[in-house]
């Protein structure tokens, strides 16, 4: 087993909303993050809030992953000073899919392009360590619940999850073309939540897309009220159902992936799916916060949102059988600090972080 603490680890996409949770349980668990980011979905606040928790200035690089010659001088940098990169977590990606059917080629030359790149840096400077953010989408419609990872990987409902089926796929490609590749490929569900402390989010740019950030903002007054899309589904209560995973429970999994990959002896790829292994419905999510705050939620039942996944949930035995990882908070847990962080971002002198 390979010592697992102490590495310098570079951090794509690390203002955004998980890679600053896993910044900052790397720190915890005593590694060294340095975070990278184009700031296209993110604010300069979100690298503040790593900083406060992590009680340190934690480096950061406003960079592009596309930027050839930019990550090689920041892998050379951290070689002249004696702190070589020793692992990548790589969460630098666009990841809107109604803006993915919309900008195809965007979503393929950033989240695809981007990643070739910054493997070629990585194997110019030996870097062999690689965590890669994947989806739960690659698998669309799951043939059986609860998912593991031989399920199939079915056409992909949107260019956003065909981006991750292709990158999964220049993963193993590349690993195949090499020596000593370790590469984990993270396959989330449905994160939710934020840091307990509410200085870290994430960051509402917009009118949200996904379910929580728009119930949190339906409460606080911002949006008139949740629609529920679609009661006339297959399920128990006629909504979708999906598994709901704290963003601090993944940001650990990061973690514990990064210290598979370091540990490894050969080259490995490796998908690991990072779920509850429960599912929930909308109303069941609705409920939870209800329960969780003491406040109600205003919605609506509307119809059905096209490209909607009736029902998945993952089988996350591989993952706490290898990675020694499992989901420890509870969906309540998160409805509590999602709470929390849009109070947080409601108050005015506060810049979202
Ligand atoms: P996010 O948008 O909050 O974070 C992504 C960060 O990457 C942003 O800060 C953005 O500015 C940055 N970025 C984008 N393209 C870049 C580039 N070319 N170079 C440098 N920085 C770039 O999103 P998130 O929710 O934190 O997701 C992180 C990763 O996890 C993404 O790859 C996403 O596809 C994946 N993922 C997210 C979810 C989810 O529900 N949030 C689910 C499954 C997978
Ligand atoms: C969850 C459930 C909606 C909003 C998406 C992406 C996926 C991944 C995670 C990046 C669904 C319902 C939602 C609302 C609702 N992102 N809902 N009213 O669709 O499971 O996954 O985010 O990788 O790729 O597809 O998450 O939060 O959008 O929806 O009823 O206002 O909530 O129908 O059943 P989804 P979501």
């Amino acid at each position: 087993m390979g010592q697992t603490h102490g590495h310098h680890v570079l951090v794509t996409g690390g203002a955004g909303y998980i890679g600053s949770h896993s910044a900052v349980a790397l720190h915890e668990a005593g590694h060294h993050p340095i975070l990278l980011d184009n700031l296209s979905n993110s604010t300069p606040d979100a690298v503040e809030g790593v900083r406060e928790l992590c009680g340190r200035d934690i480096p950061f690089h406003t960079l592009d992953c596309s930027d050839f010659d930019g990550l090689k001088s920041l892998f050379q940098h951290q070689v002249d000073v004696g702190q070589p990169i020793q692992g990548v977590l790589h969460f630098a990606a666009f990841k809107a899919v109604g803006e993915s059917v919309a900008k195809p080629a965007l979503y393929a030359a950033n989240n695809v392009g981007g990643l070739g790149v910054l493997l070629q840096v990585m194997a110019e400077f030996g870097v062999e360590a690689m965590v890669f953010s994947s989806s739960c989408t690659v698998y669309g419609e799951p043939n059986k619940v609860p998912v593991d990872e031989g399920a199939p990987m079915q056409h992909a409902e949107s260019p956003y999850g065909w981006t991750k089926q292709a990158c999964e796929r220049v993963l193993t490609d590349h690993a195949s073309s090499r020596e000593g590749a370790k590469i984990a490929l993270l396959r989330y569900f449905n994160p939710v939540g934020a840091h307990p402390s509410g200085v870290i989010g994430e960051l509402p740019l917009g009118v949200p897309n996904n379910l929580v950030p728009f119930l949190t903002q339906t409460v606080a007054g911002i949006r008139p009220a949740l629609t529920v899309f679609g009661d006339d589904y297959d399920t128990p209560d006629g909504t979708c159902i999906r598994d709901y995973l704290h963003v601090m429970d993944l940001a650990e999994a990061h973690v514990a992936a990064l210290n598979w990959c370091l540990s490894q002896s050969k080259d490995k790829v490796r998908a690991f799916n990072l779920g509850t292994g429960t599912g929930a419905s909308v109303l069941e999510v609705i409920h939870s916060f209800e329960r969780a705050t003491g406040l109600s939620v205003p919605h609506v039942i509307g119809p059905r949102r096209p490209g909607d996944v009736v029902a998945i949930w993952a089988d996350p035995k591989r993952a706490h059988n290898e990675l020694g990882w499992k989901a420890s908070r509870t969906l309540d847990d998160a409805m509590t600090d999602a709470w929390n962080w849009q109070q947080r971002l409601g108050q005015p002198d506060n810049n979202a972080h």
